[in-house]
């Protein structure tokens, strides 16, 4: 007879991890690891919001003949492009509104606009302390909390994906104001996992190590990359499409028991 504690109980993972009739959200939706995860969207069937910065308005169009190109061109009519500063708070709310009413449903957040300005922790002055602090964890704040409120008033489950760092769990040096705002965006990711979970809310981070975007190489080229590569047990650095697997698997139902964590993708650099 079957019991409550049946083996054979299945939740129904979709091995497929099909996004079809999903609505993604991507802010920094043009950078390096977003454009990556742009394209696997698209290949799930998924649907996807773009919010960019003002100053990024003149990738718009390249940065959609890269994803129309994909695929004969049909990618077009499943992405809309949403220009926003995440930094502040008023334009995020019209954003995510204006963003509703073209899907009307969406389903995930990914958070990946970030930004980082290297320097020793004394010479860290209080405007690069505010720019990092603010792009870092404000926005994810201000746009976690924007999409939750819409999913709880509207009783539907979802997802949130934030883009933290290896930089949050471990030291790095000229990294203070990043540092900080990625371990804060942790503790964030946490406590809106903890109290967002009755509501069929999953909040996750991923924690690259170097990627292969511009914000890897303005951090990482060179003679001090190569010393990097040397200590990450994987001795090399990371794909952007690895990251963007890891973002699928997160926003897809094979994940659902996975809240509050923050997966580690940095070939073992901190485990030692
Ligand atoms: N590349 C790496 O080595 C690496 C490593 C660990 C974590 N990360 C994190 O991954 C995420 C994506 O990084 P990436 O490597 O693709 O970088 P990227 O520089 O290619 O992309 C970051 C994007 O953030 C956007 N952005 C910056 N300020 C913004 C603002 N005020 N409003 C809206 N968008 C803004 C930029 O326009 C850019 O498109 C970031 O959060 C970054 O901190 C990157």
């Amino acid at each position: 007879m079957a019991t409550k504690y049946d083996d054979k109980l299945r939740h129904g993972v979709d091995l497929s991890q099909s996004l079809v009739g999903k609505a993604v959200i991507v802010t920094g939706g043009f950078g390096g690891i977003a454009m990556a995860t742009n394209e696997i969207i698209l290949q799930k069937g998924g649907h996807l919001a773009l919010v960019y910065p003002p100053f990024e308005q003149e990738r718009v169009h390249s940065a959609l003949d890269q994803l129309d190109a994909q695929e004969g061109g049909k990618f077009s009519q499943c992405v809309e492009c949403f220009c926003c500063d995440i930094t502040i708070p008023k334009d995020v709310e019209e954003t995510l509104q204006k963003i509703l009413r073209r899907f009307s449903n969406v389903d995930a957040l990914v958070n990946s606009a970030g930004y980082v300005h290297l320097e020793p922790a004394i010479d860290v002055t209080f405007e690069q302390w505010q720019k990092q602090i603010a792009v870092n964890l404000t926005a994810p704040f201000l746009v976690c909390t924007a999409f939750a409120r819409q999913l709880i008033e509207n009783k539907r489950a979802g997802k949130i994906v934030n883009i933290a760092s290896q930089a949050a769990s471990i030291a790095i040096e000229n990294h203070l104001a990043y540092t900080s705002a990625k371990a804060g965006l942790l503790g964030m990711t946490k406590v809106m996992a903890y109290e967002w979970a009755s509501h069929g809310i999953n909040v996750n981070t991923v924690s690259p190590t170097v990627v292969l975007t511009p914000m890897g190489e303005k951090a990482w080229q060179g003679e001090k990359g190569e010393n990097m590569k040397s200590k990450i047990p994987m001795g090399r650095f990371a794909y952007t499409d690895e990251i963007a697997a890891a973002i699928l698997f997160l926003i897809t139902n094979g994940s659902d028991m996975i809240n509050g964590a923050d997966i580690m993708i940095d070939g073992g650099y901190t485990i030692y």
